[in-house]
């Protein structure tokens, strides 16, 4: 499961300073600073006990950590373009790798390797401002998210705030977010021990016939 673009996911990944010595740095940092962040995504989505769950750009694996007790009897998979996160995340989660009930996989967000409407949820935290091309990204959380189901993402503002202003992004990311086939856009800026967050959600629409193909 997604060998074919581990190579490019890879570099991605190195490029952005998240592979390698520096990846493990900042794994440890971010570890320390983001869990506060991670748990406000997970409260945002409020898994059910059953439902599938994806985490995209996991970073050291502290959100995970807070998904698996939530989820009991669903399943939780993971994608991150950096092997370096891939491991720190695996180790930091052993006990769910080992039973089954967490999947990783090295992968980005504009190639998601799970089927099309497998999951009731995925969050993103600290990593949609670095998905590329962002449209192609989106479009792939679109196809992955069941009908009803929703994305949350928690991102700090400042790293928003280095490619345009927190307005400009808003409403350029709404527009890509509605072209993409996700609507009830809704989002606030919280505090959190790193800096402000913006936590933004859309859905994906419900057929409006069940009995709908
Ligand atoms: C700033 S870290 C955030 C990690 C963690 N969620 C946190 O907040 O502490 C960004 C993470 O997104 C990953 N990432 C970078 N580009 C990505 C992409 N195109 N698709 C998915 N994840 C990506 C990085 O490898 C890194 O693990």
């Amino acid at each position: 499961m997604g060998r074919p673009t581990q190579g490019r996911a890879r570099s991605v990944a190195a490029h952005a300073g998240f592979e390698g010595a520096a990846g493990k740095v900042a794994a440890s940092v971010m570890a320390r600073l983001n869990r506060d962040m991670e748990r406000a995504a997970v409260s945002e989505l409020d898994p059910k006990p059953g439902d599938d769950v994806l985490a995209v750009g996991f970073g050291p694996g502290v959100g995970i950590q807070e998904l698996v007790p939530r989820l009991e009897r669903g399943c939780i998979a993971g994608i991150d373009p950096s092997a370096t996160m891939v491991e720190h995340a695996s180790r930091r989660n052993r006990g769910a790798v080992e039973s089954g009930q967490l999947v990783l996989v090295e992968a980005a967000a504009d190639a998601i390797p799970f089927p099309d409407g497998a999951f009731r949820g995925v969050v993103a935290v600290n990593s949609m401002q670095l998905w590329r091309p962002l449209e192609g990204s989106l479009l792939e959380v679109a196809r992955v998210l069941a009908p009803g189901a929703a994305l949350v993402t928690v991102t700090h503002v400042w790293a928003i705030e280095k490619q345009a202003p927190l307005d400009e992004w808003l409403a350029g990311t709404t527009g890509l977010l509605g072209s993409s086939g996700l609507d009830d856009v809704r989002h606030r800026t919280g505090s959190f021990r790193s800096g402000a967050g913006l936590v933004l959600s859309a859905h994906k629409p419900r057929s409006r016939n069940h009995f709908a193909p």
